[in-house]
């Protein structure tokens, strides 16, 4: 370490104020960026596993198992990528690593070992941490939910999503689940593809409407009815 740096760090360890206030700019920038009013909405998709659903084949050999601190430093290592966009996205499951820091799964790759896949596998028992994203219904006894899928863009195109959320789904029986659920944007096909190639089927709409810099926010889950067409449309 430099010694300016260590002079750097010095003052921040020694000056309570100094976390506190770049915690407060941290948030302020946050509650600016989310603007007056913004509306998102999102397909709610379902998998019941009591119906058989076939593992589809991914270009590359995976098996999956649980996230190591290690892997993300692999899989959201800023330095791997060029997008603004593409750091955002590791960024988000960064701090989404911080409020689940469990539940977690990574697919590997199976010829080298290298992690190009992960997501979070949750249950009713995390429904406290959920709720104050403020943007996931909670979850019942039966239910449990897969969130934050992502591919590293090394590996995209490959069909690992499809074929790593099937495996991860058919984890949820261990929290006791039946039903396990996802939520994507309307306009991300290629997440959508995917879940529906792991055997999702449309379930839902999430609509969220946030107000005042979201500090209101109005989530409406409505499910499809029976006969709804959506539910078997394809992406
Ligand atoms: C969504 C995501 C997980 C898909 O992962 P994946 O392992 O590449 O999935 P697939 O291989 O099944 O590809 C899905 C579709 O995206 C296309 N695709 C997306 N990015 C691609 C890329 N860089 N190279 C090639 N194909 C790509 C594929 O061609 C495929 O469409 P097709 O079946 O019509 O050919 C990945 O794009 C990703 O991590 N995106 C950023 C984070 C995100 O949006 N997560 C989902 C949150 S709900």
């Amino acid at each position: 370490m430099s010694l300016t740096a260590a002079a750097e760090n010095n003052n921040v360890a020694s000056n309570p104020l100094v976390p506190v206030a770049a915690r407060l700019g941290k948030k302020i920038s946050c509650r600016l960026a989310q603007g007056p009013y913004a509306v998102m909405c999102r397909y709610g998709l379902r998998r019941d596993l009591t119906q058989p659903q076939a593992v589809p084949k991914p270009r590359i050999p995976i098996e999956i198992r649980q996230l190591a601190e290690a892997d993300l430093e692999v899989l959201l290592s800023h330095e791997s990528v060029d997008s603004a966009k593409e750091r955002t996205e590791m960024t988000w499951r960064r701090d989404f690593y911080s409020r689940f820091p469990d539940g977690c799964f990574v697919a590997v790759d199976q010829r080298t070992g290298v992690p190009c896949y992960m997501q979070w596998l949750l249950g009713p028992a995390d429904n406290a941490a959920l709720a104050r994203l403020r943007c996931f219904p909670a979850l019942g006894e039966d239910e449990a939910l897969l969130e934050q899928a992502y591919t590293h863009p090394d590996y995209r195109g490959r069909y690992i999503m499809p074929a790593a959320m099937a495996m991860i789904a058919d984890r949820a029986v261990d929290i006791g689940a039946r039903y396990v659920l996802t939520f994507v944007e309307e306009s991300n096909v290629p997440s959508l593809k995917g879940c529906q190639r792991a055997g999702f089927r449309p379930h839902m709409l999430h609509r969220r409407a946030q107000y005042a810099f979201g500090s209101i926010v109005c989530n409406r889950f409505v499910s499809f009815a029976a006969d709804d067409p959506r539910r078997t449309m394809h992406f």
